[in-house]
């Protein structure tokens, strides 16, 4: 019995994560999804944990991100933790670029009242694929100095 209430403690989805996976929220559901942001930083990931592959695109203007989208191959906690995540970047006219960089997969997980243990490795995905449409944005304006390394998400 203690078991079976472990495993489903394990599994547990908090009604913040079942929403954003029933509504994924600045997803890319068609092309046209992402022409009608006019990206200009693109950064796509796979993940070392399970292969999944996520992709995002975003539109900075001064220095803030004014829109996100993504699309994910990975599974309904990526798709929840890039919805929350493309939310965090996005509100309050735009997050700046050096604020969203400090945001970590631990603050996704806040904002999501938390992942299953085993479901962990899958906001890193959102959370590397951000930084590399921030380099592809850096790399595209000049700006490669502002360049940050993937490796510490
Ligand atoms: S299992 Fe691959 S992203 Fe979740």
């Amino acid at each position: 019995m203690a078991d079976i209430e472990n495993k489903e403690k394990k599994w547990f989805y908090s009604d913040v994560v079942k929403e954003h996976f029933m509504s994924p929220k600045n997803i890319a559901m068609e092309e046209t999804d992402v022409e009608e942001i006019s990206p200009n930083g693109m950064g796509e990931v796979g993940s070392p944990a399970c292969g999944d592959v996520m992709k995002m695109w975003l539109k900075i203007e001064d220095d803030r991100i004014k829109a996100c989208r993504w699309k994910t191959f990975g599974c309904a906690s990526a798709i929840a933790s890039t919805s929350m995540l493309s939310v965090m970047v996005t509100e309050k006219e735009g997050v700046k670029i050096e604020d969203a960089l400090k945001i970590r997969p631990g603050d996704i997980l806040e904002r999501l009242h938390g992942l299953p243990t085993v479901k962990i490795h899958c906001s890193v995905l959102g959370d590397q694929a951000l930084r590399a449409a921030i380099n592809d944005y850096f790399r595209n304006s000049d700006q490669k100095e502002r360049m940050v390394d993937l490796r510490k998400a």
